[in-house]
């Protein structure tokens, strides 16, 4: 049984049905689908409603940072106490397409971090060229055990260890997969296992031997595979693992998968 820990489901609406039965058919039981701003995440929340085995993360991405008044973000606290809702995110900074002006995209950060810690919500991190920024505001204010995963992983081992000290786990991608991702293999194949989550980010970044296409869960099996593959591990250990984590992160029960 495998956990995808990061989908965009709401991207994939056009063919729910079919993605969902070709995830189950790979495995791929549980699904967290990712809001990125108000009406993604209802619509994330509404989905994990209706379809076993899909939860919801409700948040404003940084790239729609400049977006976020007080108004959305009291709207998001209240859809975030949903019983469906197992996280807040995603949330963080990107510095690479700077889509939100840097200083808008920290301030919305750190009043996320703020209303997750409230609610007791673990969090769900986009850090892309901020990771500097994105470790010192996390250990200001964003330390403890569980406290977040940050997804889409695209630093160095080093990086990667420094979350884990501050509570967090890492979770790979399907870039792992292409052939000149180095720096995200030697993490995967070195973090603690116990740490370890695998996301496909779907509809984005499918891995070698979907690349190009578009992604959905059922490909994270291919990332999984190649975990598997540099750690010298079954793929069974890897699925099973990282779904334990998954669960006790978000606080997943075991009567769903459906
Ligand atoms: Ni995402």
């Amino acid at each position: 049984m495998l956990t995808d820990s990061h989908a965009h489901l709401d991207m994939l609406e056009e063919d729910l049905d079919g993605v969902l039965r070709r995830a189950r058919e790979a495995g791929v039981r549980r699904i967290i689908t990712i809001g990125v701003d108000l009406e993604s995440s209802s619509r994330a929340v509404r989905m994990a409603e209706r379809l076993g085995g899909v939860f919801a993360a409700v948040g404003f991405h940084p790239h729609d940072a400049a977006d976020a008044d007080k108004e959305q973000l009291a709207a998001l606290s209240e859809l975030a106490l949903h019983p469906r809702v197992v996280a807040w995110g995603e949330i963080g900074l990107d510095f690479y397409r700077r889509l939100s002006p840097p200083d808008r995209q920290e301030e919305v950060f750190r009043a996320q971090l703020e209303r997750a810690g409230d609610l007791g919500l673990p969090v769900v991190i986009h850090d892309r060229d901020a990771h500097d920024e994105v470790l010192s505001i996390l250990r200001r204010m964003g330390t403890g055990p569980g406290r977040g995963v940050i997804h889409c992983f695209s630093g160095d081992l080093d990086l990667a260890m420094a979350f884990i000290d501050l509570g967090y786990y890492i979770s790979i991608p399907g870039t792992v997969t292409f052939p000149n991702a180095a720096r995200v293999r030697e993490t995967a194949k070195n973090i603690p296992l116990e740490r370890l989550l695998v996301e496909t980010d779907a509809p984005f970044l499918a891995p070698v031997p979907m690349r190009g296409k578009r992604n959905e869960p059922a490909y994270v099996k291919w990332t999984a595979l190649e975990i598997a593959r540099l750690r010298g591990i079954p793929l069974d250990e890897v699925a099973r693992l990282s779904t334990e984590n998954a669960a006790r992160l978000f606080g997943l029960n075991s009567d769903d998968p459906s």
